[in-house]
Parts: C-alpha cells; sequence; structure tokens
C-alpha cells in the first residue's frame, strides 16, 4: 500500500513540474530586480549596464510599456495581456522581453528608455495620450542618459509600434544622441502592422548611421515564444550562441 502511494504522489509531482515549465521559454527571469522609480508598471529587469565598465562596443535600447505588474492572468484585462509577456512569473513589457533575449546573447549593454513622467497605466488614457503626442510632435523628456555612448558602434533599438509609428519618447532619443558612423539594428512588438514605417524614419532621422534594415519584429501574440526566433535572426547577424 505505502509503495502504491509513493507511487501515485510521484506521478502527481511529474505532472505538475510539466505544467509548471509548460509556458515557460528556456530564458530564466531577469535576476537582479530593479525597483522603478520613474515609471509604476515596470518590473524586475536587468539592471541598466551602461557606465561603459563593460568595455563591450553593443548596446541594446528599449522602450516598452506593460500595463500591469500583476502576474496573474486570470485577473487581468485583455489589454495588460496583450501589452505583457509572463516568463518565470515575472511581468514583463513585450519588447522588453525582446530586448533580454538580445542582451542575454549578445553580451551588451542594455538601457531603457524610461520617460521623465510616467505613462498611464489605464489603457484608453494611455492610447489617447500617445495619438496627442504624436498630433503635436512632442518629445517627451527621457529620465536617464546613457553614459559614454561613444564606445558604442553597435546599437539595437527596439520598440513598439504605436499608432503606426515609433512613440514619441524614440524620436526624443533619436535627438539626443549622435549616430554617426554607428550601426543601428531596430526590433519591434506590435498588434498587427509590424514596423510600419519606422525602419524607414530611424534612416531619415540618422542619415550618418547605417540602419540594418532586416529588423526583428515580432506580433504580441507570438512574443512569449519567439525566443527561437530571435536567436536564429542574432545567428544571422553573426552573434552565435
Ligand atoms: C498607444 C498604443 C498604440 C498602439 N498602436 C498600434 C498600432 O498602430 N499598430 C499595432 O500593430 N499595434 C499597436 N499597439 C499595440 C502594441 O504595439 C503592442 O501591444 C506591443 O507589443 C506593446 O509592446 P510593449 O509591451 O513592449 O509596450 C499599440 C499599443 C498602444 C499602447
Amino acid at each position: 500500500m505505502k509503495k502504491l502511494t509513493a507511487l501515485i504522489m510521484s506521478l502527481l509531482m511529474a505532472v505538475s513540474l510539466a505544467a509548471c515549465s509548460s509556458n515557460k521559454t528556456n530564458t530564466p527571469a531577469p535576476s537582479e530586480p530593479e525597483t522603478s522609480e520613474s515609471q509604476s508598471t515596470q518590473s524586475s529587469e536587468p539592471k541598466n549596464e551602461t557606465d561603459g565598465g563593460s568595455g563591450s562596443n553593443t548596446l541594446v535600447v528599449y522602450f516598452s510599456m506593460p500595463e500591469t505588474t500583476n502576474p496573474d492572468e486570470s485577473s487581468m484585462t485583455e489589454e495588460e495581456r496583450n501589452s505583457t509577456v509572463i516568463i518565470d512569473g515575472e511581468v514583463l513589457g513585450n519588447t522588453q522581453y525582446v530586448a533580454y533575449v538580445i542582451q542575454k546573447n549578445t553580451g551588451a549593454d542594455l538601457f531603457r528608455i524610461k520617460p521623465e513622467v510616467p505613462y498611464p497605466t489605464d489603457h484608453d488614457t494611455l492610447v489617447d495620450q500617445a495619438a496627442e503626442e504624436q498630433d503635436n510632435g512632442a518629445r517627451p523628456a527621457i529620465k536617464d542618459k546613457i553614459e559614454n555612448f561613444d564606445q558604442y558602434d553597435t546599437i539595437f533599438v527596439g520598440y513598439p509600434n504605436w499608432w503606426g509609428d515609433m512613440p514619441m519618447i524614440l524620436y526624443t532619443f533619436f535627438d539626443t544622441y549622435d549616430f554617426s558612423g554607428k550601426t543601428i539594428i531596430p526590433f519591434n512588438t506590435h498588434g498587427g502592422s509590424g514596423f510600419s514605417n519606422t525602419i524607414n524614419t530611424i534612416a531619415e532621422l540618422e542619415p550618418n548611421a547605417t540602419i540594418y534594415k532586416d529588423g526583428f519584429t515580432v506580433s504580441r501574440n507570438n512574443v512569449q515564444e519567439a525566443e527561437p526566433d530571435i536567436l536564429a535572426w542574432l545567428n544571422e547577424l553573426g552573434y552565435s550562441n
């Protein structure tokens, strides 16, 4: 009888472990949680590592706007679910997760574009504000500066598609730094529009940079399973992993 109970227990454990791991990717969640001061929705993430100390010549820059920090999917609104992925119990923005996979597999430094004034987490308010910023050609202020920008010659730049364009804070970013002689590699996440015309826009904004036109784009519906595709793309770019 004891043997039978032990057998049933171990079968139950095996089943529950398999269920836990079934919706996770191979990349573990960031190990050094950082509390946001500037963005109320910001979840755990790798620290910004842009003090130049690493000596890396590659930088991953991204903007991402997860609309909740609560990992309980059953209590999420559809909009919150659309703007997040859950990796090892952590809530990440879609673009944030892609940035994280790129950074992990290139040894690059990482910089998150955070707004000086946090965006609203209410979806409708956010959508309206983004439209208004676009209409007004706004340049929302960025909270932190990239130290030693000169040391980077390759810069991955990631953003969500907002109203068929980059969020306006990306325009602030491209206004702020001199990309002459550098290579920009775009990546984005979206709800159906892909990059829209943003790669050409970046080329217009940075005429003295080389823009890699075959950037990585993924629908928000597929971000959670995107790691193999990101790795294949990085391989094409010459990053072995
Ligand atoms: C203000 C706003 C505008 C958006 N506009 C578009 C759009 O025009 N086309 C599109 O495909 N997706 C659009 N989306 C969906 C986002 O691109 C998509 O959810 C993205 O993966 C969010 O990335 P994030 O979690 O990194 O912020 C929009 C989302 C927001 C919040």
